[in-house]
């Protein structure tokens, strides 16, 4: 090869480089705060006794978070005995600052504590849920609402949030799929990025940021049967490529700290895997925050069947955990597997380095008390501004599912039934995971509807059905929060109060579904229709033959073929937050045009799951068409889900061309131009998500179908047209291969622009090494 350079002439290339890049320059930086870190950390530590190194690890709660059957005792004691490194169920200042006061006044060496919580969608202005937060694809509203959610959680005295939860679920009886960002791992983790950026901002310094705790690593999203807890057992090509990277994203992002998953993934509990925490988070992807374990989780893998409390903690402080929650396991017995030889000084001195990182890190050193501001706790929490921006998001976040002969949006005018157990409720507005956020602040459905559109459209309200008859649901559903205040008329009554109501109305609308408390952490179901007592209100308000709009409330993809078949509408809502009502109602009447698609297939029936659309082909793929037997299929249901994953439409219709590509023949690292000319072919102006797939038809190892690489959100004006173009490169060729090779292979790509991940337009291309 012909050489260019000398080599001097290099080296003062390099030079130059490094005197005029900003990136060096913020590289140097970060190695001299890195450097005043360790000189900190370490002059610490060098007067720490093993007990107080020992304290460092343990994350207790105080009562606002309680999602096992152990809470901590003795906290206030054990803080100031330096027992204690982190707290977690508490907020408001006034309360931390007397916290904080105990480590910082009354223990020997002073050391601040941080502050947890489960800020999972909003601190005091609540957020949709994560799922419905992922409907939107807009990266610049999830980022902002993980921002406010921090500048709220810092106003009350926190520093840590337990969130972005990065799960990938494919399976829909999980009830934490609500909790995540749904199937796919770009998509996923574009969404991760976005959240650590949100809530870390520029510096974890600042008073109003928080430290992101990347959760649940890892694969939790993969229970057998969905069934909460359950054991993960899986591929490594299928965790590489599907399940890991929105956690790697949220590494690069810059993520402070990780959470330990409950399962056990090929035989070996998360929270006491070496080769999770350690070789692959730290070693491969350079992670180098703290992790922490979940609730109780080290002593759970007890129950997994390795050994007792002194024996699973010392297998997780071996394996790379580096702080207990709850539990206690650390404080308990690290001590005397240190005696025992079970464990190493220097294991528990890299803990315990590691959590103090983070509180230098959040600046906790420099100011305790940087997050205890009471005038911020007056004006910055629930503010309008923050209220405004929740009720974008949820409008955003909605996606419509149906709407037959243009039902939607309403007119402002006239007569709507407004039925359901979900049409006058606060409660329910809020979804699963909200800790501080005021049921009583929320705005309901009825409310909103008011709000928007005032006297000019007459409300008829009945409750038609409580959110379920089924005694076994309602009672493990309501377990946490008391039970369900239900109506005491029986199912027929209220049903039939409903349908006279329906009668004197032009049109029906049913707010329906899921109670919050019916997905999330511990709700796992295995039918996942709306409850049975809800549909017969359904089928009784189709009986009246006006049309019928449901708004419905989920934490998971539902079933929801007799409603698809029946309803002239539906909105899918998710459970939208604290301004529910009013972003409801601004949607039902055409104030913002929905543009949100489901970012988690839809199944048709519970027994297709699990059902993702960046499946294999198998050896023996059905089309849909012909004789089906000896094919990949069902006798007795199609393999199409009902909703497929990007699905969601708008007030007005979009058309697409065909594909253009910039070329057909490509060779190594050159760029492909895509392109498409999307046109709002209706007559109101809106938005669309073009989504980009590339499937890669010919590999050495059997590849999805495809995978989506991009994607862009257009708004246009009735009848105008815009070029989209993605640029291609071989970054998006790359997959995992069977040796866990990250790599492209030559050979055809299929390149598929349209609305959904079914409906595309697909352009063939060639690229060569
Ligand atoms: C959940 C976590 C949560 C933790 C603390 C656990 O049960 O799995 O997501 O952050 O409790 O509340």
């Amino acid at each position: 090869m012909k050489k260019y350079f000398s080599k001097k002439s290099v080296i003062k290339a390099m030079l130059c480089f490094i005197a005029v890049s900003p990136v060096y320059h913020a590289s140097a930086q970060t190695k001299s705060n890195d450097a005043k870190m360790n000189a900190f950390v370490a002059g610490l530590m060098s007067k720490m006794t093993l007990d107080e190194k020992i304290g460092q690890l343990n994350l207790v709660t105080m009562g606002r978070a309680i999602t096992g059957s152990v809470v901590n005792k003795g906290v206030e004691e054990k803080i100031a005995k330096g027992e204690i490194g982190g707290v977690f169920g508490v907020y408001g200042t006034e309360y931390v600052s007397k916290i904080q006061d105990l480590a910082v006044k009354n223990s020997r060496l002073h050391i601040p504590l941080i502050f947890g919580l489960d800020v999972i969608h909003g601190h005091r202005t609540i957020f949709p849920i994560p799922l419905g937060v992922s409907a939107t694809w807009d990266m610049g509203l999830i980022q902002q609402s993980a921002k406010i959610a921090a500048k709220e959680a810092t106003a009350e005295g926190l520093n840590w949030v337990f969130s972005p939860m990065v799960d990938i679920a494919r399976d829909a009886r999980w009830g934490r799929i609500s909790e995540g960002s749904g199937e796919d791992p770009w998509y996923g983790s574009q969404v991760a990025k976005a959240m650590v950026k949100g809530y870390q901002g520029a510096s974890m310094m600042d008073a109003d940021a928080v430290m992101a705790c990347v959760k649940h690593f890892a694969l939790y999203g993969g229970a057998e049967a969905g069934r909460e807890y359950n054991t993960v057992d899986m591929s490594l090509i299928k965790m590489y490529q599907d399940y890991l990277p929105p956690y790697k994203a949220a590494v690069d992002a810059g993520a402070g700290s990780f959470m330990s998953s409950f399962n056990t993934i090929n035989g070996m509990p998360a929270t006491v895997n070496q080769w999770l925490l350690t070789d692959l988070l730290r070693k491969q992807w350079g992670f180098t925050g703290f992790v922490v374990s979940d609730y109780t989780a080290v002593n759970e893998v007890t129950n997994h069947g390795l050994g007792d409390l002194q024996t699973v903690s010392a297998l997780a402080l071996k394996a790379g955990l580096d702080m207990d929650m709850v539990g206690e396991g650390f404080l308990t017995t690290l001590k005397k597997s240190l005696k025992e030889g079970k464990v190493t000084q220097q294991e528990i001195d890299l803990a315990c380095r590691r959590v103090l990182e983070a509180k230098y890190k959040l600046g906790l050193f420099n100011n305790p008390n940087k997050s205890i501001d009471p005038a911020r706790e007056q004006k910055d929490v629930f503010t309008a501004e923050n209220r405004k921006v929740a009720r974008e998001v949820a409008e955003h976040s909605f996606v419509l599912l149906k709407n037959q002969a243009e039902t939607l949006p309403l007119k402002k005018s006239g007569t709507i039934a407004l039925v359901g157990p979900l049409a006058d409720n606060h409660s329910e507005m809020l979804g699963t995971w909200v800790i501080a956020g005021d049921p009583n602040k929320s705005v309901s459905v009825m409310e909103g509807i008011k709000n928007v559109v005032g006297d000019n459209v007459k409300v008829l309200y009945a409750k038609g059905a409580n959110f379920s008859d089924d005694s076994l649901l309602s009672i493990r559903a309501f377990a946490l929060t008391g039970p369900e205040a239900k109506d005491k008329r029986s199912p027929q009554e209220m049903i039939d109060e409903a349908v006279e109501t329906a009668k004197k109305a032009d049109v029906v609308v049913a707010v329906v579904g899921e109670s919050s408390n019916m997905s999330g952490e511990s709700s796992s179901r295995s039918d996942i229709n709306i409850p049975e007592n809800q549909k017969e209100l359904l089928k009784a308000l189709a009986k009246t033959g006006k049309p019928l709009v449901i708004v419905l409330f989920n934490g998971r993809p539902l079933t929801l073929t007799w409603e698809d078949k029946h309803a002239s509408a539906i909105l899918d809502a998710w459970a939208p937050g604290t301004e529910a009502g009013n972003a409801i109602a601004d949607v039902l009447f055409g104030n913002y045009n929905p543009a949100g698609k489901i970012t988690a297939t839809f199944p048709r029936s519970v027994g297709q799951i699990p059902i993702y659309y960046n499946h294999k082909n198998t050896g023996r793929p059905y089309s849909g068409q012909g004789p089906a037997k000896f094919k990949s299929d069902y006798l007795d249901i199609s393999n199409d889900p009902l909703y497929p994953f990007g699905y969601g439409l708008s007030y007005t219709t979009f058309g697409y061309s065909d594909v253009k590509l910039s070329k057909t023949s490509l060779k190594g690292n050159e760029t492909l131009k895509a392109t498409v000319t999307l046109t709002n072919t209706g007559k109101v102006a809106g938005e669309e998500v073009v989504q980009l797939y590339i499937s890669d038809p010919v590999a050495s190892i059997s590849r999805s179908v495809k995978e989506l690489k991009n994607y862009q959100k257009v708004m246009l004006q009735p009848g105008e047209s815009k070029e989209i173009s993605f640029n291609v490169t071989t970054a998006d060729l790359k997959f995992y291969n069977n040796q866990l090779v990250y790599d492209w292979e030559p050979g055809e790509f299929i390149v598929q622009i349209g609305t959904n991940s079914t409906d595309t337009h697909n352009a063939s291309v060639q690229w060569n090494k």
